[in-house]
This record gives C-alpha cells, sequence and structure tokens, in this order.
C-alpha cells in the first residue's frame, strides 16, 4: 500500500480509500429505522483496514457513520483517518455544530480526521459554515476542513473565506469515463494549491469493473499484467493523475476491498496510461 501527504498537512495516509455510501434504498431505510447496521459492510472495513488502508470515507446522509463505528471500536483511533459530510441542509452555523456533534457520537470517536461540506448550500453563505468549521478545529472535533461539489468557482470562493486554517480537500468524481475535472479547471487548481482531491465514484459506479468488454483498451491492459484486474487498472490510472489523489471506491464486499487494495501490485507503462487517456475514443471502452 502506498501512503501519499494528504494534501498540505504534513500527514500521510493511504493512497486509497474505502467509500461507505451504499445506495438510495439503505439511506431510507436507516432514515426510518428499518435497517440495523449490516455485518459484511463492518467486515469490508475491517479487511480493508487490515490490508493498509488508512482513509473511510462517510457522510451524516448515508447513515454509515455507525458502520464505521463498528469497525474501528477495536482499533487505535489514531491509526484510522475518518472523513465525513454535513449535509447542505446543516450548514448554518447552529446546524453544523450540532450535524457534527451527532457525526462524532454515530462515529464513536471524539474527532473528525476530515469534516466537508457534502454540497454547497444556495441559501447559507459558505463563509458562516467556514468560520463555524474554523471553530470546531480550535475546539479538537474536527482535525482538517474539506469541501465536496464545488466548482471552481465556489472553490476559490471558500479558499477566500478561510481565516486561520486552509481548505484541506475537495470531494469530486472523477474516474476513467468521467473525466469533467480534467476541463473545468479542478483537476490543475487542486494541484497547483496542494489541495487534496477525494475522488468519488472512481470505479464509475461499477461499470469499470464489471462487464468490462473483452476487447476494450482495459481488458487489453489487464493482459499484460499478470494476476491483475479492470478495478487495478481503474485506480491506477487515477493514481497517476496527481500525488494529491486519493480514490475512494466503495467498500461493501470483504473480497472487492481486499482485491482493491492490492491495486499496487504492478505499474501502469507510460504507454498504457496515454492508451487510457484516450480511452472515451474506444468503441469498446
Ligand atoms: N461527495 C459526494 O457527493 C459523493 C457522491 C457519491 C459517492 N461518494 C463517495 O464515493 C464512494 C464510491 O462511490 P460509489 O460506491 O458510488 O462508486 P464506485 O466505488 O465507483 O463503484 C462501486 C461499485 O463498484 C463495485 N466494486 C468495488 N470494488 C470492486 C471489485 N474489486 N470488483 C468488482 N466490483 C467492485 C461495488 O460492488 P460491491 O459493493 O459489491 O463491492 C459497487 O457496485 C462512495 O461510497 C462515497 O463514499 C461521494
Amino acid at each position: 500500500m502506498e501512503y501519499r501527504e494528504f494534501g498540505k498537512t504534513g500527514i500521510k495516509i493511504s493512497s486509497i480509500g474505502m467509500g461507505t455510501y451504499y445506495d438510495p434504498a439503505f439511506i431510507i431505510s436507516r432514515k426510518l429505522h428499518l435497517k440495523g447496521i449490516n455485518r459484511t459492510n463492518v467486515e469490508a472495513l475491517k479487511s480493508g483496514l487490515d490490508h493498509g488502508i488508512t482513509l473511510i470515507d462517510t457522510a451524516e446522509l448515508y447513515g454509515t457513520e455507525e458502520v464505521v463505528k463498528e469497525a474501528i471500536k477495536d482499533r487505535d483511533r489514531d491509526s484510522v483517518f475518518i472523513a465525513t459530510k454535513a449535509f447542505s441542509n446543516h450548514l448554518s452555523s447552529y446546524k453544523i455544530r450540532k450535524a457534527c456533534i451527532r457525526s462524532l457520537k454515530n462515529l464513536g470517536t471524539d474527532y473528525i480526521d476530515l469534516y466537508q461540506i457534502h454540497f454547497p448550500s444556495h441559501f447559507i453563505p459558505v463563509k458562516e459554515t467556514l468560520m463555524e468549521m474554523e471553530k470546531l478545529l480550535d475546539e479538537g472535533k474536527i482535525r482538517y476542513i474539506g469541501i465536496s461539489n464545488f466548482d471552481l468557482a465556489r472553490t476559490m470562493d471558500a479558499v477566500s473565506q478561510m481565516k486561520r486554517y486552509e481548505i484541506a480537500s475537495t470531494q469530486m468524481c472523477y474516474n476513467l469515463y468521467d473525466r469533467q475535472l480534467e476541463n473545468n479547471g479542478i483537476l490543475e487548481y487542486c494541484k497547483k494549491n496542494k489541495m487534496a482531491l477525494l475522488a468519488y465514484y472512481p470505479l464509475a459506479h461499477g461499470k469499470l469493473v464489471k462487464g468490462v468488454d473483452k476487447e476494450s483498451t482495459i481488458s487489453r491492459i489487464v493482459e499484460n499484467h499478470k494476476g491483475s484486474k479492470p478495478v487495478h487498472v481503474a485506480l491506477n490510472w487515477l493514481l497517476s493523475k496527481g500525488d494529491n489523489i486519493f480514490p475512494i471506491p466503495r467498500a461493501s464486499n470483504p473480497e472487492h476491498v481486499v482485491e482493491n487494495s492490492k491495486y499496487d501490485s504492478f505499474k501502469l507503462t507510460d504507454e498504457e496510461l496515454s492508451e487510457l487517456d484516450n480511452i472515451m475514443n474506444d468503441t469498446h471502452k
């Protein structure tokens, strides 16, 4: 497992993380208290931790903070980097404080490593949210502040509103099939400003691993590297896009998580990387 510096924080975490968004049905059933914690999901996170993955991404919205709590309860807290998010209806100074305290309780921890704004609000000025997050950081409830789903203008605005700390990271959709970040300035901005970038949907919600066409560039590259899988190609390609990038594939199946943790058993050649850059032109993808 490779460990890379998380933005400008000076701390190192695993280059890939574990995502815990399952599906809308799971979220609804958790909200209605119809569903408890699924042991397989807990085991998936534990397997990832056992295989060197230290980053776990959750959100108050997902209904999975308690899954994370279960997975980390017997571990040294400092060995795990927990990222969670406040939803856009909780961004006033009063509500984000309440949301943070609720998340701490759900996670069974004294501090959140990375507290992210899940989506920007159209109603609450980002300055109000960020000022309260700075206070939460002063109090030791959170260690770093992050944003998610902010376009470039909003990202730059958020950065400029910070008074005493910096925005450590953003979280955006980025994968071989969805390359908007390469054209909307976010990828370049993050690299230039050493902002960590958590890549969500790194496997294109499963399309990059399930049913990949045998004639495709990905399948041809898999054949060049004995024992490799499409998932490894997808993760390696993302990681090659900058040392500030942290893909967070979903962790719900222990076998898949262990497989994902072995992404670095080979290296893509420069030629393969450029073939993958052009994958959009591949009719088989
Ligand atoms: N900030 C945001 O707004 C936002 C939005 C969406 C997602 N996220 C974060 O990003 C994370 C990842 O997104 P995602 O879960 O939707 O998409 P994803 O990671 O791109 O794809 C998940 C799919 O890939 C499958 N998969 C994973 N590893 C596999 C393997 N080794 N072999 C075969 N299949 C494999 C999963 O199946 P199994 O479950 O069976 O393993 C699942 O069907 C989320 O969990 C969440 O933490 C953030």
